[in-house]
């Protein structure tokens, strides 16, 4: 008996999580030189992290024979004066990944299902389905979030509703005043999971307050992300918001020291550059709209995007996305959510789009010729 049969049949049914691709790996793979290669595949920050952060990990590197603060006390406070919460509605992860998990752990087992939306976050049914949880996908109307439809699939098993806004990979935002009608409609005895990764990149006018709905609903967790904006992917750092007792719950569940050192100060240190933060939400919104132009120049439909991605409507993505990552470029193929058609393209620097959009059009051309 292999090893792979004695796994638990529900864990083994987890369809593994498709990351973009490293550099390196395509590097190795196709014989090219990793400075050649533009990787717009993760909805990463491509003007890198704020210098602050640089500097706070430079100062640290003497204290790493330390474990790391199990409270991070620091981050926690910063989190909760920049957001005018109390430090125990705060609770840093790993990224808000780790999150999804302790969610996942402590709210589902067999019998309970989770509500997704489709066209989620992939995390969100892996990590149900870790558990033997349902996860229960309701469809999205015109690739939008059907929040009617989540309402109406709501049954007395329901015990976690996840909600991302701007969703990935669709790009898609939910308005303001429908989500908070939303977070008090759904029935008490769901745990709405607010998925706030890109809210930054939202233009002010239309962010959703997801603090002051915590304020309204006790069984509401916000979920943000220092992976995006902050450019902290690498790192591994994101945070809850919620009711004491169920970031209590959560807790209980977390890997002791899960939160590194490096990735403390390196968060407190990303917060306090608010001005990092702004430079990268209006570059993005440049960058994004230029795409889209150009994108629409060549006939190719997208979707609208409120976050640091666009969506495009190729016909075959990921072959698509293999011809471009034989010329260097990493985007990345949504098959895995059931979007065949479609290819997911994150905001780079200006270099970079260009970058992309001259592999494309070889790639066209290519095809033309073909033909
Ligand atoms: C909607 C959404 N939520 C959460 C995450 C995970 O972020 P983190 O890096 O904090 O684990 C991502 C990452 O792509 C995401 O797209």
């Amino acid at each position: 008996m292999s090893k792979i049969d004695t796994a638990l049949p529900h864990v083994r049914a987890i369809p593994p999580y498709p990351p973009g691709r490293p550099i390196d790996d395509v590097a190795r793979e196709f014989g090219l030189a990793p400075a050649t290669i533009v990787k717009i595949a993760s909805n990463e920050n491509p003007l890198g992290c704020s210098p602050k952060v640089s500097q706070a990990l430079t100062a640290l590197a003497s204290g790493v024979n330390l474990y790391p603060d199990f409270d991070c006390y620091e981050l926690t406070h910063a989190l909760a004066a920049a957001n005018g919460v109390e430090p125990a509605q705060v609770l840093p992860a790993a990224g808000s990944s780790e999150i999804i998990q302790l969610v996942a752990r402590a709210f589902l087992e067999p019998g309970r299902a989770a509500i997704i939306p489709q066209y989620s976050f992939q995390a969100y049914i892996g990590a149900a389905m870790s558990v033997g949880a349902q996860g229960l996908f309701v469809p999205a109307q015109d690739f939008a979030v059907d929040l009617d439809a989540l309402l109406d699939a709501v049954t007395e098993r329901t015990t976690v509703l996840f909600l991302a806004s701007p969703n990935n990979p669709t790009g898609t935002l939910i308005a303001p005043d429908a989500l908070d009608r939303f977070v008090d409609a759904l029935p008490e005895h769901v745990l709405l999971v607010i998925d706030d990764a890109y809210c930054e990149y939202v233009e002010p006018a239309l962010r959703f307050d997801s603090v002051a709905a915590l304020r309204r609903r006790r069984n509401l967790l916000v979920m943000r992300t220092f992976s995006k904006i902050h450019g902290l992917a690498g790192l591994r750092v994101g945070y809850a918001l919620g009711d004491p007792d169920l970031l209590g719950v959560l807790r209980r569940l977390q890997v002791p020291f899960s939160v590194s050192a490096a990735a403390q100060v390196a968060a407190v240190a990303a917060l306090a550059d608010t001005a990092f933060a702004e430079r990268s939400r209006i570059e993005n919104a440049q960058e994004r709209a230029r795409l889209a132009l150009e994108l629409t120049r060549r006939d190719i439909a997208f979707l609208p995007s409120a976050g640091n991605f666009l969506l495009l409507h190729v016909g075959a993505g990921a072959e698509l996305a293999d011809r471009l990552m034989r010329q260097g470029v990493i985007v990345r193929p949504v098959d895995g959510y059931g979007l065949q058609e479609w290819l997911r393209v994150s905001i780079g620097l200006p270099a970079e789009t260009d970058r992309f959009l001259a592999a494309l059009d070889e790639v066209h051309a290519a095809a033309r010729q073909k033909v």
